[in-house]
């Protein structure tokens, strides 16, 4: 683990997680990459030393810090060709941003095209030292952090976006056995001691499929959610999707042994090895679990989380009774996908700088079609009619999950709030809301990298005349368009 203030080197290695060895794009030296770590009112100073080399990855770099809302420093939110120019080969740039009353379980990854899939992933904590969860629950040790994470034996620009991909591996903790190879590589194991109750972070850093998570033998009772601090809801599986992170509490109350812990891709039946890591008892025998999953799952329903605090919803109590709605329709053509007819493509001044140069219009701003403009303090309301299981993803703010994927029925009393939700399928209409409470350009996409790549995104204009006041952007910032464009021979 890192403290607030380090540098994060991005190299090349060759890694085998899953008894494969592939080339692969590192963030300090690991995959996953170590976890960052931060108490709550922390100045984060993450100085990124891109060292990347091997041609067959990209070779540039930005990073994303997702879950940060940063709040007049969104120059530092990390989407390349959105807030930034690519950081190039031999660079370094540092992301200076406040946490502010921030805290739970974030993560980081590349978000410069497909390349955080090559293994440039890691999860990042922010400890509250007066958690109200204190109050709640006396847990033992909060150290344990899962990783969930799928692995391909392709390169992600070999990969053909125009079919679904496939992921060779899941990894915990960035170990796992393949599906195609299923020999005895080395499993992750957690461990614990009888008596003692721990809060576990669950980070899924995926490139694509959603987790069914569970751990045999054990109930998980789900405290925070996308650093949101959530009532306690006690289930034994949780569907968990790319993005999105649960701390639960787990109480090591069963005999002293070793259980499975299952993240099973899209909710299949690989067992025994694959989509697994392992639980083991100070005092068990180092030996693979026999364990057995329930036969019926008490699975979590989005609809039973609640914030722990009351977090009120934004806007009118009725569907459509937001100050500025928005109907975010996902459509598929020409092997790409687009929001309301438009495929997002990356614009080659990022949009920031072109807020920044001076475009003060939303209809100014390119990509065109694909830069919504948001007025200030208003109530947002975006709802996703059609599904097909896309995990969006909003920066720079939470939202309100009004209407959650599978019901019909809206809550304005006391939704969860999160950053990511999952669209849910054909016939649902997912419904979120939010307050227009930080200016600058924020992206909005489907979080399946492979899906982002092929256009499925828009970016919101958030209140383009305070942009250039609200956020001052340092010189070395200034200086990653030139140095980029001279790298790539762009005038
Ligand atoms: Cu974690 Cu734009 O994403």
């Amino acid at each position: 683990a890192v403290g607030p203030v380090t540098d994060l080197r991005i190299t090349n290695a060759v890694v085998s997680p899953d008894g494969f060895s592939r080339p692969a794009v590192l963030a300090g030296g690991t995959f996953p990459g170590p976890v960052i770590k931060g108490n709550k009112g922390d100045n984060f100073q993450i100085t990124v030393v891109n060292e990347l080399t091997d041609p067959k990855m990209l070779t540039d770099t930005s990073i994303h810090w997702h879950g940060f809302f940063q709040k007049g420093t969104n120059w530092a939110d990390g989407p390349a060709f959105v807030t930034q120019c690519p950081i190039i080969s031999g660079n370094s740039f540092k992301y200076n941003f406040d946490a502010h009353d921030q805290t739970g379980t974030f993560w980081y990854h590349s978000h410069l095209s497909t390349q955080y899939c090559d293994g440039l992933r890691g999860a990042f904590v922010v400890y509250d030292p007066n958690d109200p969860h204190a109050r709640l629950y006396d847990v033992d040790d909060e150290s344990t952090v899962i990783t969930l994470a799928d692995w391909y034996h392709t390169l992600a620009q070999d990969e053909n976006l125009a079919q679904p991909v496939v992921a060779d591996a899941t990894l915990i903790n960035g170990l796992g056995r393949s599906f195609v190879n299923t020999t005895s590589s080395e499993l992750s194991v957690i461990n614990v001691q009888y008596g003692k109750r721990y809060r576990m972070r669950l980070v899924s850093t995926s490139c694509d499929p959603n987790y069914a998570f569970s751990i045999d033998n054990h109930d998980m009772t789900i405290i925070e959610v996308d650093s949101v601090n959530s009532q306690p809801h006690t289930v034994n599986q949780i569907q968990i999707f790319a993005g999105q992170r649960y701390s639960f509490v787990l109480n090591a109350n069963q005999p002293v042994g070793n259980y499975w812990i299952r993240a099973l891709p899209g909710g299949s039946n690989f067992n025994g090895g694959i989509n697994s890591a392992i639980l083991r008892y100070e005092g068990a025998p180092v030996e693979e679990p026999t364990s057995q999953p329930p036969t019926t799952f008490n699975k979590l329903v989005e609809t039973d989380l609640h914030p722990l605090e009351d977090l009120g919803v934004p806007g009118k109590p009725v569907l459509g009774g937001a100050d500025v709605p928005h109907v975010i329709k996902v459509g598929r053509a020409d092997n790409r996908f687009n929001i309301n007819g438009v495929s997002f493509e990356p614009p080659s001044a990022p949009v920031l700088l072109q807020i920044l140069s001076g475009h003060k219009q939303a209809q100014e701003l390119l990509p065109k079609g694909s830069i919504i403009p948001l007025p200030p303090n208003k109530a947002v309301e975006l709802s996703f009619p059609g599904g097909g299981q896309h995990p969006f993803h909003l920066h720079g703010h939470n939202f309100a999950v009004v209407q959650s994927a599978g019901n019909s029925t809206q809550n304005y009393a006391n939704p969860i709030w999160r950053d990511v939700v999952s669209i849910g399928n054909p016939g649902d209409n997912v419904t979120i809301r939010f307050n227009t409470d930080n200016p600058g350009p924020w992206f909005l996409h489907c979080h399946i990298d492979w899906h982002l790549e092929v256009g499925l995104a828009v970016v919101f204009a958030e209140d383009v005349p305070d942009t250039k006041y609200a956020n001052p952007v340092p010189h070395a910032w200034d200086e990653l368009c030139p140095a980029y464009n001279k790298a790539h021979n762009i005038s």
